[in-house]
């Protein structure tokens, strides 16, 4: 007999609308929709066209209307400020997001228009995301450790008409200047917004651009509160911008209806939690993790969510998560293999969690990178709790392949995320498009249409969606990930097939890594790859051509490339070793082969591809990465 997994898997793919309108019922809508899948126009697909809502009013007004006013909706645990902690019920948070919202109206903006936040992981930074839900506008997060130039471009892209900042962020060392970073990408952006708005924090004051920028605590003083803006579900409600296989970053679309059904849906299906329950997702708000489970997802399901501003090391021990699962209570966790990486090498007994009671904690959700099987067993020993390794994008918003606690808890095998979440019909392709067998590597595509909440669009560029996602493997979604599926349906995440790397669960493209070093006036040409890293996951390592005759010395060169992909991307590309080469390995018709350059760096077994123009560089190769210490030398 099919358990409850089983039953409602196969429901979401015959009959996905019968699916998702019983999901749809754990929303409140003003208008009901006239179809639930909108197939007239593939391969771009909606969801309940035609129906009307406000995402904010789903996240805030409808469980003070239902009794959940003095509940805490999020609360602000801040260790890197003095172990701040602030809790704000339903009802201040009803308070606070319709003032902000009606802030954004005094300045003009509407359903639509765009609004960009670069913040620190503050509450102010919620109550933004949900002040443009509640009036329509279209937000747009940027991760708070992008350079201004990674900032200007998504200035450019999404040409806001507002930006709401802060006069800093905080790191465990040191205090992070917001002010000259948002004039900078201003300045360089062509797109001027008409207003910055800026929280000041008291780590450090600011300088505000008369007639540009307010200050947010006297704008919030004065504001008149503004109720919820009907909007279509098919409407926008964000655009995240992630990396793609340039420097040139793609701005994902999320509707506001699909988004809904299917966050609102995951909270107990896969995470297994209730309304009243407190959940925290130690990412931050700049990632989709961020969005979907600090913001959105508990928020709909009536939760208390934890917003948490500091790391899981040096904030400021490796018991900090202990200490914030038992001081609140925490019945789930989310966050990345890494964080608990960096907690098992700081101490790897766990002698710390012994000082805190964790026992309401329940479940562990571990997504965003490839989980090892020695951090999944350190994490289920010490924790003594399932631990649930998920696979997602920030294309689909939420869980492609998960181990569904809320349906049917099925074993764990280590090295696979389980099996693919109800909506999701994921299937592997080879090279021909055709299905493979069984434990088959190929490509990891989802056949079309893919269920609510997965993107829209890239923001202005449907081409490029097409193009990036759906030209490979016509009638499917192409994830960019390599892997197979086993005889139990069990799915495998191997590997990207594009240029992206995962370095501690923030996605980066070596490509715009690579567009920044060709820049160096004495680089002729260089390739990056990520190579394995024990804490990060992966680690970025450039590989330099210098044009001849250049008189400058190699190490210099190195630390300015150093130093230009920080100022160009940003602190979070962790880029910081490269080595000169005479030449890089190619094939003969001239692509390089950064394939087997990985596989050297990584000592991995690899064969000498049969098109390499020069097999004699790859030893040169091997050298060069064992001189910053990878590779075994096994060429
Ligand atoms: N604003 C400004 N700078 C930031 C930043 C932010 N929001 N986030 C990170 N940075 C900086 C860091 O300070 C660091 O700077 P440095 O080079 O001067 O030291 C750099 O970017 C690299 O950051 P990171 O890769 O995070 O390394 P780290 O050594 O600071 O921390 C971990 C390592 C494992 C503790 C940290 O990566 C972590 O907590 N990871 C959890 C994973 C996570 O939240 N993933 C999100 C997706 S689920
Ligand atoms: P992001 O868009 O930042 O969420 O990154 C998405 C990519 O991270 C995926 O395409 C995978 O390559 C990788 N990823 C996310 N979750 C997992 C997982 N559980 N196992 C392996 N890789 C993962």
């Amino acid at each position: 007999m099919a358990n409850i997994y089983e039953e409602a898997y196969l429901r979401s793919l015959e009959d996905p609308e019968g699916f998702w309108t019983d999901a749809a019922r754990g929303i409140d809508w003003y208008t009901s929709w006239d179809t639930v899948l909108d197939s007239s126009n593939p391969p771009y697909y909606r969801w309940f066209t035609g129906a009307e809502c406000n995402t904010c009013y789903n996240a805030i007004d409808r469980h003070v209307i239902a009794g959940r006013a003095n509940q805490p909706a999020i609360i602000y645990d801040s260790p890197v400020t003095g172990n701040t902690i602030k809790t704000y019920t339903y009802s201040d948070l009803l308070d606070q997001v319709s003032r902000g919202a009606g802030v954004l109206k005094g300045r003009g903006i509407r359903k639509g228009d765009r609004v960009i936040i670069y913040m620190p992981m503050v509450p102010e930074a919620v109550i933004s995301m949900l002040a443009c839900a509640r009036i329509g506008a279209i937000h747009s997060v940027v991760f708070g450790g992008f350079a201004p130039s990674e900032l200007a471009v998504r200035i450019d892209d999404a040409k806001p008409k507002a930006i709401i900042s802060a006069t800093c962020g905080i790191e465990v060392t040191r205090v992070i200047n917001y002010m000259p970073l948002l004039n900078d990408a201003i300045d360089l952006a062509r797109h001027k917004p008409e207003t910055c708005i800026i929280v000041a924090r008291p780590e450090a004051t600011a300088q505000l651009k008369e007639g540009r920028d307010i200050d947010w605590t006297s704008a919030m003083a004065n504001a008149e509160p503004a109720g919820c803006v009907k909007v279509a579900a098919t409407d926008p409600l964000y655009i995240l911008y992630t990396s793609g296989t340039t420097g040139q970053p793609k701005g994902v679309v999320r509707d506001n209806g699909g988004h809904m059904v299917a966050l609102k849906w995951s909270m107990k299906n896969i995470y297994d939690v209730d309304p009243g329950d407190v959940y925290w997702a130690a990412s931050d708000i700049g990632w989709v993790v961020g969005h979907s489970y600090i913001v959105y997802a508990p928020l709909l399901h009536g939760c208390t969510s934890i917003l948490f501003e500091g790391k899981p090391v040096g904030t400021p021990d490796a018991g900090a998560f202990w200490r914030v699962i038992s001081q609140h209570k925490v019945k789930s966790l989310f966050t990345a293999p890494t964080a608990f990486r960096a907690i098992k090498r700081e101490d790897p007994d766990g002698r710390l969690l012994a000082s805190y009671d964790v026992s309401e904690c329940k479940s562990l959700f571990l997504a965003g990178e490839r989980l090892d099987p020695d951090t999944l067993r350190w994490a289920e020993e010490k924790l003594g709790l399932p631990v649930i390794d998920h696979w997602w994008q920030t294309e689909t918003g939420w869980s492609i392949a998960s181990n569904c606690l809320g349906l049917h808890a099925f074993d764990i095998k280590p090295g696979s995320p389980t099996k693919a979440v109800p909506g999701w019909d994921v299937q592997v392709l080879g090279e021909n498009g055709l299905p493979v067998a069984a434990g088959e590597i190929g490509a990891i595509v989802v056949k079309l249409p893919m269920p609510p909440s997965s993107l829209l669009t890239l923001w202005g560029n449907d081409d490029l969606f097409r193009e990036k996602y759906l030209n490979q493997f016509p009638g499917c979604y192409s994830t960019a990930d390599a892997g197979m599926i086993d005889e139990e349906g069990y799915i495998y995440i191997m590997a990207r097939t594009d240029d992206i790397i995962n370095v501690a669960g923030h996605r980066l493209s070596t490509g715009g890594m690579e567009e920044v070093l060709a820049e160096h006036p004495d680089v002729a040409e260089c390739a990056v790859i990520g190579v394995a890293d024990q804490l990060k996951g992966q680690l970025p390592v450039g590989f330099l051509v210098l044009n001849s005759g250049t008189s400058k010395d190699g190490q210099e060169i190195i630390e300015e490339v150093v130093k230009m992909v920080r100022d160009r991307i940003g602190a979070v590309a962790a880029f910081r070793q490269a080595v000169i080469i005479d030449r890089l390995p190619k094939t003969r018709s001239g692509k390089i082969l950064r394939g087997t350059m990985q596989k050297i760096a990584d000592s991995e077994d690899y064969k000498v591809p049969a098109t390499i123009d020069d097999p004699e560089i790859l030893e040169e190769i091997d050298i060069a990465l064992q001189s910053i210490g990878y590779s075994s030398g096994i060429y």
